[in-house]
């Protein structure tokens, strides 16, 4: 879009503009909460296309970026998902400089740097599933493995491995907490994985305290992002794999359709 004088303006004029800009990029154009977010606020409701547009007359429906939101590279990476689509990181960062430091192999490392990548840029349900899902066309089969399994080993000590059910899950999930028979399979198969090492690394280097005062870069990782993660070269979401959809719902969450 053009902006008027533009050598003319002050720079705090030219950024008033802009955000003004975007609001009204926004205002001409409707953006849809899929029901995922209603069911996330108690209701099991659906707005039609036909009734939301009859709200908003004259309008269309978003169908790509919304403008609300950091703006996107057109090829965006890992990293750029992680600066611009996920709220927090210091967590996933600190997990993974615990193992850095322990001189885990950089697949472990990767892994424990991605391992929550399902809680903090998209669902917490199932988390682990949903992580290893969406990383699975980029990484060794170990690293997506070991964070698919994270989801149920996590919630079984293995002292041995120096592994102790987390303090906290009995603070977040009460003492009678048990987990579902789903989880319970999956422990028992995970148990006797080849990979079952990596995936209880995983646990053993969660974080499971935040530690507001803790130092962390996601600069000390892009080195092992690098050689471990195969990025697209079209960028995350226009690469035609099986998860190239769930890059492009989380670039554009409010797309109509
Ligand atoms: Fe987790
Ligand atoms: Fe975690």
């Amino acid at each position: 879009m053009q902006l008027d004088h533009p050598h003319t303006m002050t720079l705090s004029e030219r950024a008033d503009e802009l955000e003004e800009q975007m609001l009204n990029e926004l205002n001409e154009k409707i953006a849809t909460k899929s029901v995922l977010f209603t069911l996330g606020d108690g209701k099991v409701e659906m707005e039609g296309g036909a009734a939301l547009q009859a709200q908003n007359p004259g309008k269309y429906f978003l169908m790509g970026a919304d403008p609300r939101l950091p703006k996107m590279p057109d090829k965006p990476t890992l990293i750029d998902f992680m600066k611009l689509r996920l709220p927090s990181i210091n967590h996933l960062l600190q997990s993974a400089t615990h193992a850095l430091k322990a001189g885990l192999p950089e697949k472990a490392v990767l892994a424990c740097l991605l391992h929550d990548i399902g809680v903090v840029g998209f669902i917490r349900c199932d988390h682990g599933y949903w992580g290893a899902q969406l990383i699975e066309p980029y990484v060794d089969e170990e690293v997506s493995w070991a964070i698919r399994m994270h989801q149920a080993l996590r919630f079984f000590p293995d002292e041995a491995a120096g592994y102790k059910y987390p303090d906290v899950y009995t603070k977040y999930f009460g003492p009678d907490y048990k987990p579902e028979p789903y989880i319970v399979d999956e422990y028992q198969r995970a148990r006797k994985h080849k990979w079952y090492g990596t995936a209880r690394q995983i646990c053993i280097y969660d974080i499971y305290s935040f530690d507001p005062t803790a130092k962390v870069s996601l600069d000390d990782f892009v080195d092992i992002i690098g050689r471990n993660f195969k990025q697209p070269k079209e960028g995350l979401g226009w690469d035609n794999t099986p998860s190239s959809h769930m890059w492009r719902t989380l670039n554009w969450p409010t797309r109509f359709l």
